[in-house]
């Protein structure tokens, strides 16, 4: 349990009913490199740390293609509680829960934010985005009141749909890594946690 995660929250009624338990972030609070998904799936919930199930396996995977690890990045989600049958959060969902991404964004402070998936895009940048299209694009922005570099990729779990997905999410993730740790003087490891 780091400073920034909820212990406590009922803002979502069905969300309430749906969680098994809140899933913070997880890693390091002053990563250089962010990673922002959608919401909790059943293996997140049951285990109550974001990106542990298939996706998860897809994103360790590439994190380690690239030369790091899970323990050298931030991962959060827009929404903190699984969203029944695993539909996408609704828009009242996202707003109740956008000032705790807030606050965790404003304490990491991350060089590069990654957006996995057409969800988080979508929020964050406020407009319809073409993931397929879109993905690998570096887009300059405001989240709440600081500017944020934020690459645009594709959901992991796309590569699993469509193995055409794999190349250009490696390339995105390699990509995130680089411009990370050009950012903090280590193209490598990101610098020094
Ligand atoms: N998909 C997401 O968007 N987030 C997770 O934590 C897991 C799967």
């Amino acid at each position: 349990m780091d400073g920034v995660a909820v212990q406590r929250c009922e803002r979502c009624p069905e969300l309430v009913d749906s969680r098994s338990r809140i899933v913070n972030g997880v890693g390091p609070e002053d990563a250089a490199l962010c990673f922002v998904g959608e919401a909790p799936g059943a293996q997140e919930d049951a285990e109550g740390e974001p990106f542990v199930g298939r996706s998860g396996d897809v994103l360790d995977e590439v994190l380690r293609d690239v030369g790091l690890s899970r323990a050298d990045v931030r991962i959060t989600n827009c929404v903190r509680c699984r969203p029944p049958d695993n539909r996408d959060p609704k828009q009242g969902e996202l707003a109740n829960c956008r000032g705790y991404l807030e606050r965790e964004l404003s304490i990491v402070d991350p060089e590069i934010l990654v957006t996995l998936g057409k969800v988080p895009a979508e929020h964050l940048l406020d407009r319809d985005v073409a993931i397929t299209a879109e993905a690998g694009d570096l887009v300059e922005t405001r989240i709440g009141d600081r500017p944020q570099r934020l690459l645009l990729s594709v959901h992991p779990a796309a590569t699993l749909y469509d193995r055409s997905q794999r190349e250009p999410f490696e390339e995105t993730i390699e990509r995130a890594a680089e411009l990370a740790g050009e950012a903090v003087g280590d193209q490598s490891r990101l610098g020094d946690y």
